[in-house]
């Protein structure tokens, strides 16, 4: 197991959809458990293939807390969003790949998804509040889709000065 490099806004694979696991094999359960080991090194809650430097359809989520020790850790692959609340919920997220922003974005409230484990087996996962805006969030990066791009423009370009700012300062010291 090894902790991996997480790829940043700019780096051009966070921005290529996947490729769909075909194999279910070494290699993925390797590829699964780095991603585990990299996500609990940043202190995240999520993390996807792509920000790795991996261009497939996997992911991992982990929002087990002192307050909810059995919310639930999923490693899905090749993870498809089956059926999503009309609902819709605001609330602040951010991204392991761009570290320190964050903004308010509009996601359903509930979502149901289905996918696999590492091992191939079938997974259904019904959602709400933070697991299925976690699971939004992640299955976006499958498709090369940040939280980024789903503020207004004015939000966005707000947010990427800010980004922007705070990685020449970052260049400097
Ligand atoms: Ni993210």
């Amino acid at each position: 197991m090894a902790v991996r490099r997480i790829l940043l806004l700019g780096e051009k694979i966070l921005r290529e959809p996947g490729l769909e696991v075909e194999a279910f094999d070494d290699e993925l359960r390797a590829l699964v458990e780095d991603m585990l080991e990299t996500m609990y090194y940043a202190d995240g809650i999520g993390l996807a293939a792509p920000q790795v430097g991996v261009s497939l359809r996997v992911c991992v989520l982990d929002l087990r807390d002192e307050d909810d020790p059995d919310g639930g850790r999923w490693v899905l692959v090749n993870p498809v969003i089956v059926e999503s609340s009309d609902e819709e919920d605001k609330a602040p997220e951010g991204c392991l790949s761009i570290p320190e922003m964050e903004d308010v974005v509009t996601r359903a409230a509930g979502v149901t998804v289905q996918g696999f484990d590492a091992d191939g087996e079938a997974i259904e996962v019904e959602a709400e509040g933070l697991l299925a805006r976690a699971l939004q969030h992640e299955i976006d990066h499958l498709d090369g889709v940040l939280f980024i791009d789903r503020l207004s423009a004015y939000k966005r370009r707000a947010l990427l000065k800010k980004w922007k700012k705070s990685q020449k300062e970052g260049a400097k010291g």
